[in-house]
């Protein structure tokens, strides 16, 4: 690759210009390698962050940070499709759908992350079953993939090293809230995952990454046009984060609301919101299966008693339990008219179910239980919430946090639907 020195590329991009796809190729591949600086990406990262690019320069920027390493090549015997949120707060969906859709014929390779902040990680979530692993092989999540239908685990450290790197930059120069750089690092992630297909759950509101609907509808169609560039149909869900998703937000507790979703029951927008993205990705594979009727028939269940069982877990085990339960009762009778997402996420992160430092532990047995709903009639003195932690000294700050985060009126509007809008390429 012929060579640019990273001060022009850096240059063109503050002065409002147009990378060539040359420039992008070089300097995305010499700062994988170490020969452009950290603060040399670190300019060009604000630069972008400042003046943007264009949608053929995020589609490139795209490819160069697949291109860093490798592509995984799913040669499995049915057709692959995946799914990825953009982060929010009690967001256990993929843990139903995963087996859901594997129920119904496809297969399903999610490669996740941990959480950072107030939103959770899979991993995370999975870990608080006894046994279970997160680092799989490439022939092991291959040979699942084939034997089970769907595979939930930790991405293999050659995908998308670029992305790596540059996400740990744009962590500490605050540069993370930019669309282009936001779209091609979960684009470039998940197409060098090797899905034929992808469905994204674009979330907006108090606990999301984009806080309107607007930001969310920009996001979401740079993302379906970076998966057409790529050919990779990708269909995007515009949904509602402004409350948390079902009662669970932690660890153990989610996988426990997921199994109650998986064996039938479970709180109704959780229900929802797993048919309406399983929909999504059967349409995308070509499989023609009602997602409903798996679900009710308890096949989606035996997937996921496999699929944790393929890891080493232990699907019938006890979850960890808190040492501790705090709980938050109504100051007041009357209709819980709102439920902030993101308190409920920073106080659940607070007791101990998220990390502040990526090599922070978490704890499996931290969260918040929301006991009612914005929507429902609550008297005076009711539990509202549970707070559950092994370190009850995090309480006060938990509570701090929710101060504000709820609140009760004579009547409120019954809440909306979850997802508002489809957004496919080209639309
Ligand atoms: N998730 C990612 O993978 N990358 C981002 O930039 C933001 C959220």
């Amino acid at each position: 690759m012929s060579g640019f020195a990273a001060v022009d590329v850096i240059r063109a991009k503050r002065d409002g210009g147009t990378l060539s796809g040359e420039q992008i190729d070089w300097v995305v591949d010499a700062y994988t390698r170490g020969v452009v600086a950290e603060e040399q990406m670190s300019a060009l990262a604000m630069a972008i962050f400042l003046n943007g690019m264009s949608p053929a320069e995020i589609s490139r920027w795209t490819r160069a940070m697949i291109e860093s390493g490798e592509r995984l090549s799913l040669d499995v015997s049915r057709p692959t499709v995946d799914k990825h949120s953009t982060g929010g707060v009690g967001d256990k969906i993929t843990l139903p759908l995963a087996p859901l859709v594997a129920a119904c014929g496809a297969a399903v390779p999610q490669l996740s992350g941990r959480g950072l902040g107030h939103t959770g990680g899979t991993l995370d979530k999975l870990e608080s079953i006894p046994g279970w692993r997160a680092s799989l092989s490439t022939a092991e999540i291959l040979r699942q993939l084939d034997d089970v239908g769907a595979v939930v685990c930790a991405a293999t450290s050659g995908l998308a090293p670029a992305d790596k790197k540059l996400y740990a930059l744009r962590d500490v120069t605050a540069t993370v809230e930019s669309i282009p750089l936001i779209a091609s690092s979960i684009m470039s992630k998940k197409i060098a995952e090797g899905a034929s297909g992808l469905v994204l759950d674009v979330k907006f509101g108090s606990g999301a990454f984009m806080k309107s609907l607007d930001q969310a509808r920009a996001l979401a169609s740079t993302l379906t046009s970076i998966g057409a560039d790529h050919g990779v149909p990708t269909t995007a869900l515009l949904t509602d984060m402004n409350v948390p998703l079902g009662r669970a937000v932690g660890n153990a507790v989610e996988v426990a609301e997921s199994v109650e979703v998986l064996k039938g029951g479970g709180p109704s927008d959780v229900v929802s919101l797993t048919l309406a993205l399983a929909t999504e990705m059967l349409a995308l594979a070509e499989v023609s299966a009602d997602p409903a009727a798996v679900l009710a028939s308890g096949e989606a269940y035996e997937v996921w008693c496999r699929m944790i069982a393929a890891q080493g877990g232990d699907p019938s085990a006890p979850l960890p339990t808190p040492s501790h339960v705090h709980v938050v009762s109504a100051p007041s009778s009357g209709v819980l008219a709102s439920l902030d997402a993101y308190a409920v996420g920073v106080a659940a992160w607070r007791l101990g179910a998220g990390r502040a430092r990526k090599e922070d532990p978490v704890q499996a047995a931290a969260g918040v239980l929301c006991l009612a709903k914005p929507g429902d009639a609550v008297s005076e003195g009711q539990p509202l919430l549970e707070l559950h932690t092994d370190t009850p000294e995090a309480v006060p700050a938990a509570l701090e946090a929710l101060a504000g985060g709820f609140s009760i009126a004579e009547s409120a509007p019954s809440p909306g639907p979850i997802v508002v809008e489809t957004i496919r390429a080209g639309m």
